[in-house]
């Protein structure tokens, strides 16, 4: 972890962190995944969505958020008038773990280094957490998402920096739950209007 941080903190730009995760051999994940999955959208997009880890089409097309989830997550951007050219989203993890099983906390904290780092380099107005994960890890709370969501945190990086964070429900967990759409719209609209004030 600490060889992480270092390799990670030593990229001074978005696609110097890309090539240096790119090259890393620290994460067991890289060896079943396909593809290194970066990020996607506009870095000066002022919005960063950050999710938990990328699924089967994901590893394939090496994007973000481009299967059902991500369908899913395209349509309630757009009900809040923005879309993926207009925001910028990564996830904690950024190999595919066999067969969708969830990262273990080594998993989480070896990549940790990497997302702090492009959260850093990326320098958003705004972060939102989709999902448990992402927001338990990178706010250092064990409270669940249902607690958490609908609440503004702030995120605090290594170097300082400090974020208004929205945890919110991940799209998967809202294919499978529907009724709870609604909790996740209104957390978007916090993340719009909160946009808008610091714009
Ligand atoms: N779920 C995630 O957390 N991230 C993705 O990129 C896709 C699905």
């Amino acid at each position: 972890v600490a060889f992480a941080r270092e390799f990670a903190a030593s990229a001074s730009t978005l696609e110097e962190l890309r090539e240096r995760m790119a090259g890393f051999e620290g994460c067991n994940l890289k060896a079943t995944a396909k593809n290194l999955v970066f990020a996607d959208g506009d870095p000066q997009a002022g919005v960063m969505f950050v999710g938990e880890a990328p699924g089967r089409d994901e590893d394939l097309e090496g994007k973000p958020f481009v299967g059902r989830s991500g369908q899913l997550l395209d349509r309630i951007l757009a009900a809040i008038e923005l879309d993926r050219s207009k925001v910028y989203i990564a996830n904690v993890i950024p190999w595919r773990p066999p067969g969708n099983r969830a990262p273990t906390p080594q998993e989480t904290e070896i990549c940790r280094p990497f997302i702090e780092r492009q959260i850093e380099l990326v320098g958003p107005k705004v972060l939102v957490h989709l999902g448990g994960a992402s927001a338990k890890t990178l706010l250092n709370t064990p409270e669940g998402i249902l607690r958490l969501r609908g609440n503004w945190r702030v995120y605090t990086g290594p170097s300082g920096i400090e974020i208004p964070a929205m945890p919110t429900l991940h799209p998967a967990y809202l294919l499978r739950t529907p009724a709870h759409k609604r909790l996740a719209w209104r957390d978007f609209l916090e993340v719009k209007m909160k946009l808008r004030a610091l714009s």
